[in-house]
């Protein structure tokens, strides 16, 4: 795999590339992008083989797939050490998929979720949407470094329902440890409360880092533990929507199983299916090739903002492809830029102060950080899933922007 090559793809139907959706929160149609959770590069070629073959045969019918979760099974036991039986993987249609009927099945209307923050925006809106109470528990946070604040967790754990994880968590990169995991586990067990550990960055940890499934955690701590894991992310095929869950506990599988199934959701299409048994079955090189240029890219990305740019920090990546830039030794400056200048800087209600100043003066686009909850304004989450040059590109044109207020 060459992953110096990443493709433009500014003329198909990636929402990560649109013009309309970059302008509305980088107030800048041609900013380049690094903001939604894809990657730019080349697929991987077994599962790119998958798709073709299915093309060329033109068959779209319904598919049947007998052997897949099997494929998932061996990926879990290979990959993170967890043997998960295959009678125990439950195909979701997409991630979120899973955490709403999870969340709507073992939590009632006016029920408090424990949400740690920065949050991925889903988990503010899934509760919301839901009739649900969000209780937004910011990590600890200190020069660039998050981690979990154990006292205060377990406050916040109080009134709560129930307990959404995001492991590795997104947007800061971060891999939880295996004493974090279970001192989650076990407030969640004490309060006899669910918790829902959302896993989809799960398979792209550095390769110094290791991250535990919290459902393998969990053997030890005995909560009533969902796992939600996906090929998405790790092979980039998440515009294909799948993902798994595991329930540790047999009743609450139970429950999940019967309510898809009453909502005819439990099976997934053709695509799908042949895209993930091709990505599980055959992916593990590229997976690995593909964490090391990640790794790398961070290491690049640190070595550049400490010589040019100490003030602007990246968080602890050590995982996935998303990182948390704290900017916040700019934010007041830059705040009074965008004010001043509002005809500059005009956009939807998708971008906030960062995103549009970086977005018209470095042509960057990113996420701002106040789409990860109500603390973040002085952090953009930066995408670095695409070419090293193309990431050390944009890197000093956000550097330029800041030098020059
Ligand atoms: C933490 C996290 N969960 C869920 C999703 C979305 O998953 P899906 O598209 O499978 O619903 C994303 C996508 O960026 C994510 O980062």
């Amino acid at each position: 795999m060459n992953f110096n090559i990443a493709a433009d793809r500014r003329c198909t139907n990636s929402i990560k590339w649109n013009r309309k959706a970059i302008e509305n929160i980088a107030s800048n149609p041609d900013a380049e992008p690094f903001w939604v959770a894809d990657m730019d590069f080349l697929p991987e070629p077994h599962i790119h083989d998958a798709a073709k073959t299915l093309a060329g045969m033109g068959v779209y019918g319904y598919p049947s797939f007998p052997d897949d979760w099997k494929a998932v099974s061996s990926w879990l036991r290979a990959k993170h050490g967890w043997i998960l039986p295959e009678e125990k993987i439950i195909f979701c249609q997409g991630l979120l998929h899973g955490l709403a009927l999870a969340l709507n099945l073992f939590t009632k209307e006016g029920d408090g979720i424990l949400v740690p923050s920065p949050m991925y925006r889903p988990f503010r809106e899934i509760p919301a949407r839901n009739g649900r109470r969000l209780i937004e528990h910011d990590l600890g946070y200190s020069n660039g470094h998050f981690f979990l604040d154990r006292e205060r967790f377990a406050r916040d754990a109080e009134n709560a329902s129930m307990i959404v994880f995001c492991s590795p968590h997104n947007p800061s990169g971060i891999v939880f440890s295996e004493d974090d995991l279970r001192f989650v586990l076990e407030t969640a067990k004490k309060k006899d409360i669910p918790i829902i550990s959302d896993e989809i960055h799960s398979d792209l940890a550095h390769p110094e880092k290791k991250h535990i499934p919290m459902g393998l955690a969990n053997e030890r701590a005995g909560a009533k533990c969902i796992t939600l894991f996906a090929p998405s992310k790790t092979f980039n095929i998440a515009g294909e929507h799948c993902a798994f869950a595991a329930l540790s506990d047999t009743a609450m599988e139970d429950a999940f199983r019967k309510a898809e199934s009453a909502l005819w959701l439990d099976e997934p299409g053709i695509t799908i299916g042949e895209l993930a048994y091709a990505a599980y079955s055959k992916g593990m090189e590229y997976n690995k090739e593909l964490c090391r240029y990640l790794g790398e890219n961070v290491k690049a990305i640190r070595e550049y903002l400490a010589a040019s740019c100490p003030d602007m920090i990246l968080s602890d990546c050590e995982a996935s492809f998303v990182g948390f830039l704290d900017c916040s030794a700019y934010y007041d400056r830059i705040e009074a830029e965008v004010i001043s200048h509002p005809d500059k800087y005009m956009g939807g209600d998708g971008g906030g102060v960062l995103s549009r100043f970086f977005g018209v003066n470095a042509a960057v686009a990113m996420n701002d950080g106040t789409w990860f909850g109500d603390s973040w304004k002085g952090f953009v989450r930066f995408n670095y899933g695409t070419s090293r040059e193309r990431v050390m590109k944009a890197l000093e044109r956000i550097v330029k922007a800041v030098k020059s207020l």
